[in-house]
């Protein structure tokens, strides 16, 4: 038995009774058929792969007819399937195979493993289809069902995680049914564990799944930690007359295209573009706001201006402070605003 029996016997009794029993590449222990499959399958679901697969066996019915087959032929075949260097690596691997093999697959995971287009998780699931070989498969949907069913936090791309799950599949592979225990794990990270709306309801190892009982299927597996935005920074001036509020027009491109924003810069420096000059001033605690591609820091300057001038400056608008919060700027300078209103008006 495994070292975890109350993981791999549900598993590998749900999927005898109730997972996947006639792809076309199931039923046989054929090594050819097997690997053509898994090739396939990487990164393809199984219904795109079902027609290219017959199609492609059809054409090449035995790797001595893919390893003599032109290269363009192969591609011919795999056209539509999507990440070319699968079919290239598939017809180098055939030729190696005949060359340096006689025409035989080598039956151990770390043989395979070290053929064109062969991984990890690949080379272990040939073994275990083709030639009953107790080895470990951990492909994208196997390492959602083990981060669910044992809490397993952070981001699975990370090096650190991605050895304890490796750790964690050989652990878990059981004395004997390796067969039905691979293929339950994909069929139960392809149709019940899958990453959005996982069908608990429908699951052999709901009684033990840790991310079930924790109620947190949508937080495992860890997403990729988001990448660090830049920082930048901008002074905004906000220039009142006590009443209103002088606000510009931005350009209809850009960031707040079009928008009715306070003007940006020094405060000494927008003033004197502006002609003005401040009965007072005050620093305004900063605000922080996340764009798309940037975090930016608000650092708001009060100045009160009197008498209430003209401005000749072209899209500068005087906007009662009262009304502002509400005349079609963005967030950020909307709470700006809001802070104001109550003291400056
Ligand atoms: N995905 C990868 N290998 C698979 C297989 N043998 N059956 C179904 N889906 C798979």
């Amino acid at each position: 038995m495994s070292a975890f029996p109350a993981f791999t016997a549900p598993l590998i009794a749900w999927q005898k009774n109730a997972g996947r029993h006639d792809l076309p590449w199931q039923q046989t222990r054929d090594p050819y058929r097997i690997w053509l499959s898994e090739i396939m399958l990487q990164q393809t679901q199984v219904a795109t792969v079902i027609p290219y697969f017959q199609r492609f066996l059809a054409r090449f019915p035995t790797l001595q007819a893919l390893a003599e087959a032109p290269l363009e032929v192969v591609i011919e075949h795999w056209a539509g399937l999507g990440y070319y260097a699968r079919a290239r690596n598939l017809h180098r691997c055939a030729q190696q195979l005949v060359a340096v093999h006689a025409g035989k697959f080598p039956n151990s995971a770390v043989q395979l493993s070290a053929l064109p287009g062969i991984g990890r998780s690949t080379a272990a699931a040939i073994a275990a289809f083709a030639f009953g070989q107790r080895s470990a498969i951990l492909d994208g949907n196997v390492k959602r069902v083990l981060c669910r069913h044992f809490a397993i936090e952070g981001f699975p791309g990370q090096a650190a995680i991605d050895r304890e799950l490796w750790t964690l599949a050989e652990r878990l592979l059981p004395e004997s049914d390796i067969e039905a225990y691979t293929q339950g794990l994909m069929d139960l990270g392809a149709t019940v564990c899958t990453r959005s709306r996982p069908r608990c309801g429908d699951c052999p190892l709901a009684a033990t799944c840790q991310a079930r009982l924790g109620n947190r299927q949508s937080e495992l597996p860890t997403a990729r930690p988001r990448p660090k935005l830049p920082e930048r920074r901008a002074g905004f001036v906000l220039i009142s007359d006590g009443r209103r509020l002088l606000l510009e027009r931005r350009p209809p491109h850009g960031v707040w295209g079009g928008l009715l924003v306070p003007p940006e810069g020094e405060a000494a420096a927008v003033l004197a573009r502006l002609g003005l000059s401040a009965e007072s001033r005050h620093d305004l605690a900063p605000l922080k706001h996340t764009f798309t591609h940037f975090r930016l820091t608000l650092e708001p300057v009060l100045c009160i201006v009197k008498p209430a001038p003209t401005i000749g400056e072209p899209g500068m608008n005087w906007i009662t402070i009262d009304t502002a919060a509400a005349s079609g700027v963005p967030t950020p300078i909307r709470k700006l605003i809001e802070r104001i209103a109550g003291d400056a008006g």
